[in-house]
């Protein structure tokens, strides 16, 4: 199967470069990438919206016909799906590969960045969930044999560079974690949500149920 993840960081130049809110160019040695760190945008819901449409533009693997923002409604629509009423679990598959438009996206840390990107403005459990999602893969490649099978080409690749396997001590260090259920959720719905053709609804859909959980959970800090 050819239909690569999203990790991938061969797109990560791409990426930043037509970041249209990035305050700093794409450099490789230690120090700007510190420096891409502290420049971390902290969205707000218009925000996430318009880096979340930026993704339009780039595929998941350049030989596929699924893009950054189709994943992201998959993941989002499949798991509002699964999970009804569970909001927050929506909003965090919508934006769970945010880390990856926003500059500094590589494999090892598009899910922290993340984190930290939504966290003002949707809280504390949808940035632990997506924060956890590359931990919630470790997690999953050492404790469900069949898991394996179900991730793309990339995302085996990238898996090495993301520290492998956890061992045993890891992840019971994971499971400890708040949200670590909710990101192995994520992270199943994330491996399914890549799918050429599937018809879900379009990114305007998600704003009322954004705004409405900014207010809710947001707004009081997350
Ligand atoms: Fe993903």
């Amino acid at each position: 199967m050819d239909n690569g993840h999203m990790d991938n960081g061969d797109m990560d130049g791409g990426i930043h470069g037509q970041w249209q809110h990035g305050r700093c160019h794409h450099h490789d040695d230690r120090h700007d990438e510190q420096s891409m760190t502290d420049a971390l945008p902290d969205l707000d819901v218009d925000g996430i919206f318009e880096v979340l449409a930026t993704g339009v533009d780039f595929p998941l693997s350049p030989r596929l016909p699924v893009t950054q923002l189709d994943h992201a409604l998959q993941t989002a629509a499949l798991l509002a799906h699964l999970h009804p009423g569970d909001d927050e679990l929506a909003a965090a598959g919508l934006v769970h590969d945010i880390g990856h438009l926003l500059p500094g996206g590589t494999d090892e840390a598009h899910a922290t960045d993340a984190a930290r990107a939504v966290r003002r403005a949707l809280g504390e459990r949808v940035a632990g969930t997506v924060g956890l999602h590359v931990a919630a893969k470790r997690y999953l490649v050492a404790t469900d044999a069949g898991y394996g099978g179900v991730l793309t080409n990339d995302s085996v690749l990238s898996l090495g560079r993301q520290g492998g396997a956890m061992t045993e001590e890891e992840a019971a260090d994971f499971l400890a974690q708040p949200w670590a259920e909710d990101a192995v959720t994520l992270r199943r719905a994330d491996d399914s949500g890549k799918v050429e053709g599937v018809v879900v609804g379009d990114l305007a859909g998600w704003a009322p149920l954004l705004q409405q959980l900014s207010r809710r959970t947001g707004a009081i800090g997350g």
